[in-house]
């Protein structure tokens, strides 16, 4: 690509930056950080592995519409990161959370796990097994996440949203944001054989 920087047309700039801004400006745009919200696990339950939709010693599995919650992690030059610790936390489908101060504590799905920890593999991907968040109260649906890099120097608390939901334009959180920053805070949905993938990819920086 010979092009001189100044003669190219803009949306060319845009749409292949690394092809024509070299290595260094290869960068990839950070996923928005979000707040941690008020629910953020107390203690970590006994069960806390990416299969949020079955907890250990309760027979029965989570209600709800089942999604698999699935990404890659990368750092601001787009390779992938290995050993990346992923938490997510998330109301039940019927939008309580598994938290002292959630007021309908005691109506909660004690067959959904709630919370759920797991590592990105050598290629940067992380999966998780869970269901579609319930609404409650004053909020779009969203999963919480925090992830930490291998060596704690990259921590990221944000929220994952779905595109369709009507609440969205509403939603206190996403309304402040430019829709370039709110894109990057969308998930990919599509439909499986019980319920949706939803893909998620995270660039820490
Ligand atoms: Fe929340």
């Amino acid at each position: 690509m010979s092009l001189p920087l100044h003669f190219a047309p803009r949306r060319l700039i845009l749409a292949a930056p690394a092809l024509l801004l070299g290595p260094a400006a290869a960068q990839v745009p950070l996923t928005p950080a979000q707040m941690e919200g008020p629910y953020f696990p107390r203690a970590i339950p006994a069960d806390a592995d990416a299969d949020l939709m079955r907890v250990a010693g309760q027979p029965r599995m989570a209600r709800g519409q089942p999604l698999r919650f699935e990404g890659v992690v990368r750092g601001r030059d787009g390779a992938p990161l290995a050993g990346v610790r992923v938490q997510i936390w998330q109301a039940d489908a019927d939008g309580i959370y598994l938290h002292p101060a959630d007021p309908r504590l005691s109506a909660r799905d004690t067959g959904f796990q709630g919370y759920g920890s797991t590592i990105t593999d050598n290629a940067g991907r992380y999966a998780f097994r869970t269901i579609r968040p319930g609404l409650y109260p004053g909020r779009t649906p969203h999963i919480h996440m925090r992830t930490t890099s291998a060596d704690g120097r990259l921590d990221l608390t944000t929220q994952a949203y779905f595109p369709e939901s009507p609440q969205n334009e509403r939603d206190f959180l996403l309304r402040n944001l430019s829709a370039e920053r709110r894109a990057l805070l969308m998930m990919t949905l599509s439909p499986t054989d019980d319920g949706q993938l939803a893909r998620f990819d995270i660039v820490l920086g």
